[in-house]
């Protein structure tokens, strides 16, 4: 009987305590502490044949309970929570210890915490930690930031319990400080992205080809076999099937159609503004999510006029043209995400692998997908890559699916299908192949009403035209 835990978790909700008994199950001994001990017990009562649980009642407890140096797991609400379980508890810790955030913080948060605490000899892991429920009692993506002697002592027993791709762990040390909560941010922001474009293409097919949910979910089941292969395309499926029990009607019908958010991908649309990272795709679908929630905006403009006169029926297939379009703004999505941590990972000294963070997401988090192996083939063979829709494969996947994309586009416009993801998805990629682009307007305007100068194509330096005078050109 081992008579130290050598790891706890505090903070018994679903997560948790789901964490707690996939540690236990994978033969760790686990400390539990919960603010109130009923949940505590309860775990202990339902559960405690599946490992070696060491229930606390007091913090004191908790810390005594645990090897040193002391591993302590919190997984409480970010913000003001996660501030009071840290200052209950480090102050029972020694140096050498580790506190490891395993929820949805802020990394700038994360990054003043590690600061402190550090300064107390205390190592402050914040560990983003995807897949739900169930990922965390069947295996998670973990995405650990901190210092690297603290990956030494957690990374082996978090890599244990991470899910696992062809027999590689979905967990590896991300980088320093708020590393790894700032690639859960921006994992969270893919995740807002994939699921408009998947809620786009499930209109599209909705109400431009008259589709109903039962058969849409078949087509859904039939692309999660090919490239589109992946938990969200499969839950989409699951999710249009099913039919409610108390009405009969199909289930996407009866719920309230106001998409909420607890904030992540806002978080990540503001950072990205902060590094003037374009990750519209994500910002499209944060505003589709608000859009969708201002009930009272939405009544007061029903009335607005949609298209009129009869629109021509599609003449071509719009199911096959769809999956184009989806696997074009997918791969974008992506590709401004992989931007943004390349971007975070320079301006905060992070030096983060974007292969490697490839790697993990291949199993276990909301955003697992086939086509993760292609992203982390395309960072393996250039970890500078400038954007994944230059790597050969999603270059010709692109190519491939470009006329397609284009008429999704044009029809979702011309039936008044709202499709703010794969319309501003396609405007990125024509932003990004455009050989001049009217930003050297813009330029001029701004030199004309505020003198802010503009720089030429054929000579070096800053320039400004004397507008209110003679128009001549004065280098500045
Ligand atoms: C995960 C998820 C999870 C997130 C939910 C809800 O990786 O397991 O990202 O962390 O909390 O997806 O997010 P919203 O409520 O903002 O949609």
């Amino acid at each position: 009987m081992t008579e130290l835990a050598r790891i706890g978790v505090t903070g018994l909700a679903v997560m948790g305590r789901n964490l707690a008994r996939n540690l236990a199950r994978h033969g760790h001994p686990v400390a539990v502490h919960n603010r109130s001990y009923s949940r505590t017990k309860e775990l202990v009562e339902e559960f405690g044949h599946e490992g070696t649980f060491f229930p606390a009642e007091t913090a004191e407890q908790f810390v005594a309970s645990l090897e040193r140096p002391r591993r302590l797991v919190i997984m409480v609400k970010a913000g003001g929570p996660t501030d009071a379980v840290i200052d209950e508890f480090a102050p029972l810790l020694e140096p050498g210890d580790m506190i490891v955030d395993g929820g949805n913080a802020h990394f700038a948060d994360t990054r003043r915490r590690e600061a402190a605490l550090r300064e107390r000899g205390i190592h402050f892991v914040g560990a983003g930690i995807s897949g739900g429920e169930e990922g965390a009692l069947h295996g998670p993506s973990i995405m650990p930031g901190g210092s690297p002697e603290s990956y030494e002592a957690l990374g082996p027993l978090l890599e244990d319990i991470s899910a696992k791709v062809d027999g590689v762990p979905c967990c590896t040390h991300v980088g320093p400080d708020g590393a790894g909560h700032f690639v859960k941010m921006v994992h969270n922001g893919i995740e807002y992205a994939d699921m408009q474009l998947i809620a786009e293409a499930y209109d599209l097919l909705r109400r431009g080809a008259g589709m109903e949910p039962g058969e849409i979910a078949e087509v859904f089941r039939g692309w999660n076999e090919g490239r589109l292969g992946s938990y969200l395309i499969e839950i989409t499926a699951e999710v249009l099937a099913h039919t409610d029990a108390a009405t009969g009607k199909p289930f996407v019908d009866v719920v309230t159609d106001q998409a909420e958010q607890k904030g992540t991908g806002r978080w990540t649309v503001q950072i990205a503004l902060d590094l003037g990272v374009p990750v519209s795709g994500i910002a499209e679908a944060v505003f589709a999510r608000s859009l969708s929630g201002d009930a009272g905006l939405r009544t007061a403009a029903r009335e607005l006029p949609g298209p009129s006169g009869a629109l021509a029926e599609p003449a071509y297939s719009l199911v096959a043209d769809v999956e184009q379009a989806l696997y074009a703004s997918k791969i974008v999505a992506y590709a401004q995400g992989f931007n943004q941590i390349q971007a975070g990972s320079a301006e905060y000294g992070w030096s983060i692998d974007p292969g490697a963070m490839s790697t993990i997401w291949r199993g276990g988090c909301i955003i697992r997908a086939k086509f993760l192996d292609r992203i982390k083939q395309a960072y393996d063979a250039a970890p500078n890559l400038p954007s994944l829709l230059v790597d050969e494969y999603f270059l010709d996947a692109v190519r491939g699916a470009q006329d397609a994309w284009r008429r999704v586009v044009v029809t979702a416009t011309q039936l008044g299908i709202p499709a703010p993801g794969f319309s501003s998805a396609l405007a990125y990629y024509d932003g990004l192949r455009a050989e001049r682009l009217p930003a050297a307007l813009v330029q001029g305007q701004r030199d004309f009403f505020g003198a802010h100068t503009y720089r030429r194509v054929d000579r070096e330096g800053a320039f400004h035209v004397l507008w209110g005078g003679d128009r001549s050109e004065v280098a500045s």
